[in-house]
């Protein structure tokens, strides 16, 4: 002590200089929380701020993950690092998670050793205790008491209150990022177990050669256009063409142009730019967004005229424009199709330009009608079965020979679709393990069974089985063409183009 000045003098001085200290330490905490940290370095980083400034000699802090008393742990001047399972269970820590604020005690028995002071806070986010820090053994300096204060608890909280809500939000970070990384492995081994013949079911001609053509198309970057009746598997075979080409890490963007509102075809596709009309916010559109992948323009044949133009004209070009934007955007799309219609004959009738159907349909995969694989048609049912048994979690029901022989002789109108549903349908109201025929529910009296005529029928006869087929089921609800549709297996939309 120097002459001149009294010990009260110097102590007052003292404790300002701690609370400066304090104040100083909990704003450096504060700022280096900005940005995100992993919880081991949010631990240590307390600890070694705590530490010294408390004017202990060791200390620890812990983030607890479960029950199981895993997690993760800071310290100092401990040897050996105590294990988060000691933590959790030791009686002073224990004693901070129920009180739920911070204590401070003389001799004690930490970690199953004799300390002469320790103050500890439990770190609390939302009422939970996610963890503790604790300091151990105060050195006494400048006249301080030997052993924790009021005012190290009070520090204590404050830095708890800071320091909780950030490890909170790392634990957040963690398990979002391990769900993400799960994500993509899953995706990765699911495109790589995405095999043709696994989607695609089938081995009779017609498929066969459906399932080449979309194997060896998948390889090239080739706009490919896929045909075939409703049901018949056209969007499975566009999501192989992308999973099997060289894009397939990039994006697959759907786009169904007719059931999008004319008025919104084109801010679908292109995008627009803000403030184009009032309240509009600027929106990109699915071409950009396909970039570096595919997209797929479902039911094409149903696209306005005025949007076939633009379409082309960033076929050919390879550059968008959005909607009331000045600048063109280069995008690097393949383009996929389907359509059910005969688009040659809208080209005939003026309903679809040609020079865009060429760029279109570089390649053109036709999906075969079932009628075009019956052989097909037990395989096919036995993989739906198998499928819809795996997703109940339980036994796959098989099909009795009545079963498969109704099946088979069956016009199917929905295509493959209506043989799923149907077989949904079965499964789900049969009883014991095997599907009878009568556990079918065709929806009105099976024509095809029995007689076997069907597969003697020239295409017109087989529209007019379909169009009484679709008349019957709809005479049997009412005219309800929802539920209609869902009983044939086909979309509304589908049905509506029937035009019955
Ligand atoms: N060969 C096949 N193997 C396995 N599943 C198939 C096959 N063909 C179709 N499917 C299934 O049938 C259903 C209809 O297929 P998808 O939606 O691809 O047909 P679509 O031709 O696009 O029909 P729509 O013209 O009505 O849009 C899907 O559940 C699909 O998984
Ligand atoms: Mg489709």
């Amino acid at each position: 002590m120097t002459a001149g000045r009294t010990p009260g003098r110097d102590l007052e001085a003292f404790a300002l200089k701690k609370k400066v200290l304090r104040l100083e330490t909990l704003y450096d905490v504060s700022r280096s929380l900005t940005s995100a940290r992993e919880e081991k370095a949010l631990l240590e980083e307390i600890l070694a701020r705590a530490v010294p400034v408390l004017d202990a000699a060791r200390g620890f802090a812990a983030a607890f993950e479960d029950a199981e008393g895993s997690g993760t742990v800071a310290s100092l001047g401990l040897e050996p690092e105590p294990g988060p399972l000691a933590i959790a269970s030791d009686p002073f820590v224990l004693d901070l998670a129920r009180a739920k604020t911070s204590l401070a005690r003389g001799r004690e028995t930490v970690l199953g050793t004799g300390v002469e002071s320790v103050a500890g806070v439990p770190l609390l986010a939302g009422g939970r205790v996610l963890g503790v820090l604790v300091v151990l053994d105060r050195e006494a300096r400048g006249g301080d008491a030997p052993s924790f204060d009021e005012e190290d608890r009070r520090f204590l909280v404050s830095l708890a209150g800071l320091v909780a809500p950030a490890l909170e939000a790392a634990r957040r970070l963690r398990t979002l990022a391990a769900d993400i990384d799960r994500l993509r492995e899953e995706n990765r081994s699911l495109k790589g177990s995405l095999s043709v013949d696994e989607i695609l079911v089938g081995d009779a001609p017609a498929m066969r050669r459906a399932k080449e053509l979309v194997a060896r198309a998948a390889a090239s970057r080739v706009n490919v256009l896929v045909t075939g009746e409703s049901g018949t598997g056209k969007e499975l075979a566009a999501r192989l063409l992308h999973a099997g080409s060289p894009r397939r890490e990039g994006p697959f963007l759907a786009l169904n142009c007719a059931a999008v509102p004319e008025s919104l075809l084109e801010s679908e596709l292109f995008g627009i730019e803000r403030g184009v009309a009032t309240g509009v916010e600027a929106r990109i559109g699915k071409f950009e967004l396909a970039s570096g992948g595919t997209m797929f323009l479902d039911e094409i044949g149903d696209t306005p005229l005025a949007i076939q133009a633009k379409l082309l004209r960033v076929l050919q070009e390879r550059e968008i424009e959005r909607i009331g934007g000045r600048a063109k955007v280069p995008v690097d799309v393949r383009v996929v199709s389907a359509t059910h219609q005969d688009l040659p004959a809208e080209i005939r009738g003026g309903r679809f330009r040609e020079d865009l159907f060429y760029r279109l349909r570089v390649v053109e995969i036709r999906m075969p009608a079932l009628r075009e694989h019956r052989e097909d048609i037990p395989r096919l049912a036995g993989h739906f079965l198998g499928r819809i048994a795996a997703r109940d979690g339980r036994r796959a029901p098989s099909l009795s020979r009545d079963a498969v022989k109704a099946l088979v002789d069956y016009p199917f109108p929905g295509n493959v679709r209506e043989l799923e549903n149907l077989l949904e349908g079965a499964a789900a109201l049969v009883s014991g393990d095997s599907i009878e025929a009568a556990d079918l529910q065709f929806g009105i009296a099976n024509e095809g069974r029995g007689g076997g005529d069907d597969l003697r029928m020239t295409s017109s006869d087989l529209r007019n089985v379909e169009n009484a087929h679709i008349r019957r089921v709809l005479a049997q609800v009412k005219g309800n063409k929802s539920r209609a549709a869902k009983l044939l297996g086909v979309s509304r939309r589908t049905l509506y183009r029937k035009r019955i």
